[in-house]
């Protein structure tokens, strides 16, 4: 039992009260299905990026002094038996001409959006739903701010629009610009959004001056949009990923509920899928686009993503609970707004299922990794949750007012029986990749020991 104004305050650091305010995620209804338990809608989307080699690439190039190594992509691309159909920005054509890309790739280059010739051969929405992968390369500072902003002002903007095939960009530009807030910015809506950044490198630039911002190598890029997945460390796992909060409702009006964005989670889930993994991210209510390639499932109470998650890891090989799970829900749901009668006022909550404890504690558990949100103690509590909910892995970060909710950056201590790494302060996205690739060493490592004697072939 809970006291609004005493021992409520323990939770209250836990949990807000929030008045029903009608927020715009997928859900059908206000807390639709708030009684029902189950997930609430099922987002499938059957193209895995990256999964499969991609046989038709629309290849955009952009101007910049790198748009001569595009020419060799070109040709790397089709030693791999890839149609190649470039297409040329205004920017572009000021480097290298199309005859240049028209040799290489057998196919007349598209420069215009408004060419009624190359439209009437193939439009620009038959051209988009052609490839299989539009890959840009180089990508410039201009293109990436042009395609953060949704803009269709060119042919290559309009295709990235109108395609459904995954995208992605091989960055090229002097290092001030890369690095400006601008431009990284931009770089992140295109990650989350399920772009796909290769690069820049590091190391000298045609204005002279050194920094990350080089083109990748044509050999590296044909690689990664060929090879990078199929050999990737969690190529033929199943992973499931929990992530964002969930509400517990009180009434047809209000929930409880917590801080989480579900940023950290979707980013997992963005990196699993980069491994090779096929991903099942179940998602609380948050206001976050699907990462592309990855099936979502949305649940809104402790009880639906509980069910959710037991049905999700049927043959799955790892489980990520990156969710911030109500720890506590009603006891009772008032089907009618509660109205305020008295002073104070007594909610009775009872514990809600621990997800996480019930997948490690299956008599077959998936390889299962939890999270430990502390305010102080972190190491301590952290590892203490390891033992007590027989994890293989737990990440843990210290949250606070301004410290890991709702923002993008964030840092983490993995812990295992026997040993620890810190993963530093960064941005969510970088974090969670260096995080996937120590849970594909520990999934290696112990549920395939073998393997730490064998080496590695990537
Ligand atoms: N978790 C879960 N189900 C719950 C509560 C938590 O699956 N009902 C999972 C979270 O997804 C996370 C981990 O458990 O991976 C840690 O949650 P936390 O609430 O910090 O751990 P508790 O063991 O509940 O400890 P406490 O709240 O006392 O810190």
């Amino acid at each position: 039992m809970i006291n609004a104004e005493g021992t409520a305050g323990a939770l209250i650091r836990y949990f807000s009260l929030i008045a029903a305010v009608q927020h715009n995620y997928q859900c059908s209804a206000p807390y639709c299905a708030v009684l029902e338990v189950g997930p609430t809608q099922v987002d499938n989307d059957p193209m895995l990026s990256f999964s499969s080699s991609p046989s038709r690439i629309v290849l955009g190039v952009t101007g910049g002094i790198a748009a001569y190594k595009a020419a060799e992509l070109v040709r790397r691309l089709r030693e791999r038996h890839a149609e190649v159909q470039v297409v040329m920005t205004e920017g572009a054509c000021q480097f290298v001409t199309p005859l240049t890309f028209q040799a290489l790739s057998g196919r007349p280059v598209r420069t215009s959006l408004w060419d009624a010739a190359a439209e009437a051969a193939m439009g620009h929405i038959e051209l988009a739903r052609w490839a299989e992968h539009v890959l840009i390369a180089p990508a410039s500072a201009d293109i990436l701010a042009r395609l953060a902003g949704g803009r269709a002002d060119d042919l290559l903007t309009t295709l990235c629009l109108a395609t459904e095939a995954p995208v992605s960009v091989a960055p090229a530009m002097n290092h001030q610009m890369w690095a400006h807030a601008a431009t990284q910015t931009n770089v992140d809506t295109l990650r989350a959004r399920g772009v796909r950044v290769l690069g820049p490198a590091s190391g000298d630039q045609a204005c002279g001056e050194q920094g990350p911002g080089r083109m990748w190598e044509a050999d590296d890029l044909a690689a990664a949009l060929f090879s990078g997945v199929e050999n990737g460390p969690l190529t033929g796992k199943k992973l499931v990923i929990s992530a964002g909060p969930t509400r517990e409702p009180l009434d047809p009006v209000r929930f409880i509920s917590n801080r989480s964005s579900g940023k950290m989670g979707f980013a997992v889930a963005a990196a699993a899928r980069d491994a090779g993994a096929e991903v099942t991210l179940i998602a609380g209510p948050v206001m976050l686009s699907t990462p592309r390639g990855i099936r979502r499932i949305n649940v809104e109470t402790a009880e639906q993503m509980y069910r959710a998650v037991h049905e999700a890891v049927v043959g799955a090989h790892v489980y990520i609970g990156a969710a911030a799970v109500a720890d506590y829900q009603p006891a009772a749901y008032a089907p009618q707004k509660m109205k305020k009668t008295s002073e104070h006022l007594e909610l009775h909550l009872q514990r809600a299922p621990d997800i996480l404890a019930s997948i490690a504690a299956l008599e077959r558990p998936p390889f299962t990794v939890g999270f430990a949100a502390e305010t102080n103690d972190v190491e301590r509590y952290a590892r203490d949750k390891l033992t007590r909910k027989r994890l293989d892995l737990i990440a843990a970060n210290e949250v606070g007012v301004d410290r890991a909710f709702d923002r993008d950056d964030n840092a983490l201590l993995l812990l295992w029986s026997g040993g620890r790494r810190e993963l530093a302060l960064q941005s969510k996205d970088q974090l969670a990749r260096e995080f996937i690739a120590v849970v594909a060493e520990r999934y290696r490592l112990t549920r395939h020991p073998l393997a730490a004697l064998v080496p590695q072939a990537s």
